[in-house]
């Protein structure tokens, strides 16, 4: 495991986050330079994405031994490999000779050692130094003192997650109280029928805090309010790294397609209330679950620049959907893909609005309550206080 220097404080105005912690009501959105200036973003990548657990893919990329994927975490890269036992490992993504990538970000490779594409040094799929061309018999040249330096990494429910500080804690215990909202819909066993690769011209925070209110509903997205209302259900109180809540579909919709019915098959564990509701819970910093009767779709962020955020939406249905003859993800995928565009150019503008030197921070309205307890996360990291952290402190104690 490795431990990175961690900045104590972000560097934004501590009269401003004290502003974003104040209570529910009084408080105020984050300084704007938190979406705009690349001194704070440069900060989130090393304490955020790069300093606790952050969602890299799907267990289903990496599903047989020899699996390997690269993937970015905050300014760094994590190679995954699935090894001959089954066992999944995450590596810090640089060769110990002098430092190449194993694989580029958001590649896939399938074989039975880890390669280095520079100079062909060759290892296990658990990290170990198999071959080093050349050093064969070099005086003191031990193989074992170069094996690739490992994460600790957790499969939760079909999501992988890494933890780049190497200092979280548990990721179960840290999203114990979330585990039993998210398991009836199985998503571990649902297969991904769809899948979008979005780029938005905008700051993740945004397309989180937008994830989190439908106050925006009725001003942007008529084809969702047509089959839940924007003003239904309600948020949850979590104690871990997580925010979200629940809405209701309205009398007579099945799940949120364009005409409220549903193409699919209604997911084998909910009860009557998990099929009348949608939950939407975003795993900090950058996973986004949204629990639909039928499907779960997902978001990954990853945040490319502080005005850059690449979006991964995957949609994932019972395999005995998938199963009937002519089955069609796009009755899912087309309504979310026209919310998602909405989303996308509400918090683009958001970005450029943010972007004046005029910018000031906002209050929140009385419907926006997980976007403070989203941004009151984020004020906390600001301050040095990590979220899995301190789970962690009070899982032990
Ligand atoms: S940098 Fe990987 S083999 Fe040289
Ligand atoms: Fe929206």
């Amino acid at each position: 495991m490795v431990s990175q220097a961690r900045f104590t404080h972000a560097p934004l105005d501590p009269a401003g986050l004290a502003d974003a912690l104040k209570p529910f009501g009084q408080s105020r959105m984050l300084p704007p330079g938190a979406y705009v200036d690349p001194a704070v973003f440069s900060w989130e990548q090393q304490n955020f994405f790069g300093g606790g657990w952050t969602c890299v893919g799907f267990s289903a990329e990496l599903a047989t031994p020899g699996s390997q994927r690269a993937e970015s975490v905050g300014a760094g890269g994590v190679l995954l490999s699935r090894d001959a036992d089954g066992v999944l490992h995450a590596f810090s993504n640089f060769c110990r000779h002098r430092g190449h990538e194993l694989l580029p970000c958001g590649f896939s490779a399938q074989r039975q050692s880890i390669v280095c594409p520079y100079h062909s040094w060759t290892y296990e799929l658990d990290g170990g130094l198999k071959a080093a061309k050349g050093f064969k018999g070099t005086a003191g040249f031990d193989e074992r003192q170069f094996g690739l330096v490992e994460l600790p990494v957790a499969e939760w429910h079909g999501l992988i997650f890494v933890d780049g500080s190497g200092q979280a804690g548990s990721l179960p215990d840290a999203l114990a109280d979330l585990d039993p909202l998210v398991a009836p819909y199985e998503p571990e066993r649902l297969v991904i029928a769809g899948r979008h690769q979005y780029d938005a011209a905008s700051n993740w925070k945004i397309l989180t805090e937008n994830y989190h209110e439908c106050y925006h509903c009725p001003m942007i997205h008529p084809e969702l309010c047509a089959v839940s209302p924007p003003k239904s259900g309600e948020n949850y109180h979590p104690s871990g790294a997580w925010v979200g809540g629940w809405m209701d579909l309205r009398d007579g919709m099945s799940t949120m397609s364009l005409d409220g019915t549903s193409l699919g098959v209604p997911l084998r564990g909910l009860d009557e209330q998990g099929l009348r509701t949608v939950i939407y819970v975003n795993v900090f910093p950058n996973i986004l679950l949204s629990l639909h009767p039928d499907y779960v779709m997902t978001h990954r962020l990853t945040p490319l620049a502080v005005d850059r955020t690449m979006i991964e939406c995957t949609w994932a249905f019972a395999p005995e959907a998938l199963e009937r003859p002519g089955f069609d993800p796009g009755y899912a995928v087309e309504f979310w893909d026209i919310t998602n565009k909405q989303d996308w150019g509400a918090c683009e503008s958001v970005q450029r609005g943010l972007s004046s030197a005029h910018a000031i921070a906002g209050p929140l309205s009385p419907d926006e309550d997980a976007v403070y307890q989203f941004v009151t996360m984020v004020a906390r990291g600001y301050t040095g206080e990590s979220a899995w952290a301190k789970r962690a402190v009070a899982a032990a104690g």
